[in-house]
This record gives structure tokens, sequence and C-alpha cells, in this order.
């Protein structure tokens, strides 16, 4: 048997179609219950449902096979113990630093003094600032961290950007492009190995949907789908 580890919303969401074309279907009504353990169409094969910074925690540690997992969630958890073996070009944003509009952002990163910088990723903030030399304290945030600026917690966030229309909404500018972000498919080092057998046709099979869905994106519009979907920098 084969897990593969989730998250609900976007994650789920976009993965079921790749899924699908690798001829892996998931009853509707399973997918509507409250079940965290969901069958598929495939009896070789479930889903498991976890928050989507908790991904790689359990793929990494062999509770789930192999995971769907952001760029961003996997550079904060380190990817310990992961192979990231296919970009599914799913869930495609880019991480950037923001700003309220009117805060001199690279007068402050002059002036030396320490930028307040709330995020869900601290990992990756300290990275980024420390290889521009920039002094920063990280604020841990969970979620809506374009309020942080807004109400005096933060100078500055960094989150991930899509349509802008979040930043926009809470007049908040873009200052700095960090990476484009889409999400991986994991895989458990161990069960690379252990499960080889089972494991290798479904990465071929998810590959080909992936290949497919990136020339179907093409053919559409003749526009790659980072290009389609708006969002700079989105490839990888
Ligand atoms: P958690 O519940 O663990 O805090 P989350 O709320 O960030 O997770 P989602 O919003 O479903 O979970 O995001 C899952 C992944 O989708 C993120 O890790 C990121 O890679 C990507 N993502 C986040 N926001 C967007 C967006 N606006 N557009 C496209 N992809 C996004
Ligand atoms: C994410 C992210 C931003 C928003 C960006 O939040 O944290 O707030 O998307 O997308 P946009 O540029 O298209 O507006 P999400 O919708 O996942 O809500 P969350 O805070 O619950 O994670």
């Amino acid at each position: 048997m084969i897990t593969l580890a989730l998250s609900k919303g976007r994650i789920l969401d976009e993965t079921l179609p790749l899924l699908a074309a690798a001829g892996i279907t998931v009853d509707p009504a399973v997918l509507d219950s409250r079940k965290l353990i969901l069958p598929t169409a495939d009896p070789g094969l479930r889903l498991i449902i976890v928050r989507a910074s908790d991904v790689p925690t359990y793929v990494q540690y062999g509770a789930a096979d192999i995971g769907v997992a952001g760029k961003d969630v996997l550079l904060e958890h380190g990817g310990e113990g992961l192979y990231q073996p296919i970009d599914l070009r799913i869930g495609r944003c880019r991480l950037c630093v923001a700003v309220r509009r009117g805060f001199d952002y690279t007068a402050s990163v002059r002036s030396g003094a320490r930028l307040r910088v709330a995020t869900k990723y601290t990992l990756v903030a300290r990275e980024h600032f420390a290889a521009k030399g920039v002094h920063v304290d990280p604020i841990k945030l969970y979620g809506s961290m374009e309020l942080a600026p807004l109400v005096g917690l933060a100078d500055a966030i960094v989150d991930v950007v899509s349509t802008g229309s979040t930043l926009k909404a809470n007049d908040l500018v873009e200052v700095e492009d960090i990476m484009p972000i889409s999400a991986r498919l994991v895989v458990n080092q161990a069960a690379f190995k252990t499960k080889r057998v089972a494991l290798a046709p479904l990465l071929a099979a998810l590959e080909r949907a992936v290949e497919h869905s990136v020339e179907h994106s093409v053919e559409q519009s003749g526009v790659p789908p980072a290009a389609l979907s708006g969002r700079v920098g989105a490839s990888s």
C-alpha cells in the first residue's frame, strides 16, 4: 500500500486532476467527508489529509510514502529524509517581501536598522536577508501576514503572492521577489528503495500527467502556464 499525504484546499484540488490523468480517482462522497484517510479507486493507493506545513513531516518519518508540498513549505522544513523528484507545476505563486505603501524600504535597509519581518517562513526570511547583509527580527505568524505592517507588528512581510490581490486590498506593495514557488512531489527516502516496484509506475504516470498538462496549456493558449496564470516568475 502506498500512502500519499495531501493538504485540503488548493493542493488537493490541483492534485486530483493529475491523479485522474494518472488513472487514479477518488469517490467525491469520500472527498466531501471529514475522513482523514481516503481510499482511491486503486486499492494500492490511499490518501491522507494533513495540514500543508505538516506534509514533509509525515513523509520524512514514513507515515506517508509520498506527499505533495509547496516549495515554500519544503524550504522551511529543510527537506531532510525526502527526495523531491517531480515539480508538479501546481500551486504556482512566488515568495516575496512586501511593505506598507509609503514605507521607504530602501532607506530602511540602507540605514542598517533591524527590520521586523512577519512571516510563516522565518528560516527562509533569515537566509534571504542574511545573504543581503540585512539585519532582521523575524516574527513568526501562522496566517494573515498582510495585517502585521498595518497594525505596527512588523515593517515588512515575507509571504507567497499569486495574483497580488491580497497585497493590493491591504495597501501593501511588493519590494522584492525572492523566488518562484510550485508544489513538488516528495518521496520518503527509505520508501523510494523499499517500495520501488509500487512507486515507480505511479511516479512515471504523474510525470506524464504533468507534461501533458503543460503541453495542453500551451496548445490551448500558445503560452506556457506560468504566463497564463499571470504569476510573474512562476516557472522553476
Ligand atoms: P497551513 O494550513 O499549513 O498554514 P496554508 O494555509 O499555507 O497551510 P494553502 O493555503 O492550502 O495552505 O497553501 C498550500 C500551498 O499552496 C502553499 O504552501 C504554497 O506553496 C501554495 N500557495 C499558497 N498560497 C497560494 C496562492 N495564493 N496561489 C497559489 N498557490 C499558493
Ligand atoms: C495566500 C497567501 C496570501 C494570498 C496571496 O493566502 O498567504 O495571503 O494567498 O494570494 P494572492 O496574491 O492571489 O492574493 P491563502 O489564500 O492561502 O490564505 P491563508 O492565509 O489561509 O493561507
